[in-house]
């Protein structure tokens, strides 16, 4: 139990109208925001963005949309591994961030849950980049990123075997040891190489973030 994720996720649950079309996201903080707008008893729907965030709607009676036929959102809410002072992001430690990045960028409004220590001066200081890889290319995708500098673990499961997402990829975790200098750069940079699936560094789609902390505080950016 975490009172800072769960401050987080009430106070975006709060944020919900009647009638609303969603975006939901994945991960610990989201499971809070799930519970607590199950509580509300609305009338909403929305698009799940992960195979784990489905099951836990179908379990609480969210009903869900499908994406393929869902033009727009009016709010997604997401949690984050870092967020500047801008609102930046970088996304992925669930695993989950090609279809978070889909639904982030259908929806009017994109809200972000987190607990306030994931805030960072610059994105990659504490978090390496996921980088989604179709697993056919995982080893040039692999050369590429090491040629730029970065320092690669392909991520595993809890069986030691390469770790795959909802999509049937791989993941790199990408830490630039000198930090990310120009996130807009990288960002490009990354999504150019042939077999990169997504990757975790969410420029400009956040427009608020909601960071809880232990004691209860609630700071809104
Ligand atoms: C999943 C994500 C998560 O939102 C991110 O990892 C934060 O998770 P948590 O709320 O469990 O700290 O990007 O792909």
């Amino acid at each position: 139990m975490s009172t800072a994720k769960r401050v987080a996720g009430e106070a975006a649950a709060e944020l919900v109208e009647d009638g609303m079309r969603l975006g939901l996201g994945t991960g610990s903080t989201v499971a809070y925001f799930l519970d607590a707008l199950a509580a509300r008893g609305l009338d909403v729907a929305g698009v799940p963005t992960s195979e784990a965030t489905a099951t836990r709607c179908r379990e609480l009676g969210i009903r869900l949309l499908d994406v393929a036929t869902t033009d727009a959102l009016d709010l997604a809410v997401d949690g984050a591994d870092e967020l500047d002072a801008g609102l930046e992001l970088t996304k992925g430690g669930g695993g989950a961030l090609l279809r978070e990045k889909v639904v982030a960028a259908l929806a009017d409004r994109f809200v972000v849950i987190a607990t306030r220590d994931k805030l960072v001066d610059r994105l990659g200081d504490t978090f390496p980049v996921p980088v989604e890889v179709v697993p056919f290319a995982l080893g040039p995708v692999g050369r590429v990123l090491t040629e730029r500098g970065f320092e690669l673990t392909e991520r595993t499961d809890a069986e030691g075997r390469s770790y795959r997402t909802d999509n049937g990829n791989a993941i790199l975790d990408a830490r630039m040891p000198a930090g990310i200098a120009d996130p807009a750069v990288t960002d490009v940079a990354l999504a150019l190489i042939p077999g990169v699936a997504a990757h975790g560094l969410f420029l400009d789609l956040a427009t608020e973030a909601l960071l809880g902390d232990d004691e209860g505080g609630l700071l809104r950016r």
